[in-house]
């Protein structure tokens, strides 16, 4: 009998006709995500499940899934998947690092630019018919040419940030737990040292048990009065009450989220208030070149575990496959 595989999204459909020559597929039709309950009905039954970072994928869920051999989550972030619990299942978990990286530091940057320069707030005035006049000091913003930017965490994305601050002649610097490659003109400082002195912060951790809350009220306390906060990496990372305290007394100037607790914000949410921050629904890898190479990876890594292989781009690469 052919494998069978359950995909909880439409993605690029050159990628699923290419798993179709491998497995019977199921695509979940629909544009939200399936309750957690449709996923665990497939899993009882499929070798493979092909996830976005939408769904929870927990040990209950792997418990009850017998033949599963392969979680592939469409995205570098794992933290919706118990991955111990799937190598101890004999489950390989596959990602799609790399192909996202650049996309991911563009977005980083955008937002960026929007805070320091207000670009959300001016369009919004535009459209509302506000603009009266040119004024000398309407929507006056902060300079990014020369300003210093503070990366915390150094992995491929945080380094792709950089690059672009120092492209706009910023002063960078980073904060790491691990001693990945410098880049020339970047210098790494303890974190405390780094929220000291960033005009704005960037964040590129993953989302695990040590970054939750990584940022809190007295990470937030320590940055500069007038710095900006920007969050392309889990919406966990930061502690949000404490975010919003931050800006709400304007020590914070702004902050660009694509990242929230919980996804989608609460449309009640007080920082959808606050004329100062601009949100966008997790789209750091949303260009088609990224997402279309993320689904290409994601259905590759599949393939390669049906054939009895481990993942190209496997995050548990200790795990003993269970046979199919
Ligand atoms: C997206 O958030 C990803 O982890 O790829």
């Amino acid at each position: 009998m052919r494998p069978r595989v359950f995909v909880t999204r439409a993605i690029a459909s050159d990628a699923v006709a290419m798993l179709r020559r491998h497995a019977e597929i199921e695509v979940w039709p629909r544009a939200t995500p399936p309750p957690y309950a449709q996923i665990l009905r497939r899993a009882r039954a499929v070798e493979a499940l092909l996830t976005m970072v939408t769904d929870r994928i927990d040990a209950a869920l792997i418990a009850a899934a017998p033949k599963l051999r392969v979680i592939s989550n469409l995205a570098v972030g794992l933290d919706n998947i118990d991955v111990a619990a799937a190598s101890a299942a004999g489950i390989a978990v596959g990602h799609t690092p790399g192909v996202l990286t650049e996309a991911t530091a563009d977005l980083a940057f955008a937002l960026l630019m929007a805070t320091a320069r207000r670009i959300a707030e001016g369009d919004r005035e535009v459209r509302a018919g506000k603009w009266q006049t040119w004024g000398p000091s309407v929507l006056l913003g902060q300079d990014v040419w020369g300003a210093t930017l503070g990366i915390i965490g150094w992995g491929q994305i945080g380094r792709a940030m950089a690059r672009r601050g120092l492209g706009f002649n910023m002063r960078v610097l980073y904060a790491s737990r691990s001693s990945h490659d410098s880049i020339a003109g970047a210098k790494r400082l303890p974190m405390a040292r780094l929220l000291r002195e960033s005009d704005f912060v960037s964040l590129h951790v993953p989302l695990t048990p040590q970054t939750r809350g990584l940022i809190g009220t007295k990470e937030l306390a320590t940055m500069k009065r007038g710095a900006i906060l920007i969050n392309t990496a889990r919406g966990g990372v930061v502690d949000q009450r404490a975010l919003y305290r931050a800006l709400k007394s304007g020590h914070l100037a702004g902050a660009g989220l694509d990242v929230t607790t919980p996804e989608p914000i609460a449309s009640n949410d007080p920082h959808l208030k606050l004329p100062n921050v601009v949100i966008t629904p997790h789209i750091g890898s949303a260009s088609y070149t990224s997402r279309n190479r993320m689904a290409e990876i994601a259905t590759d890594n599949i393939i390669e575990v049906l054939r009895g292989r481990l993942p190209r781009f496997c995050a548990n690469p200790e795990v003993t496959l269970r046979s199919g």
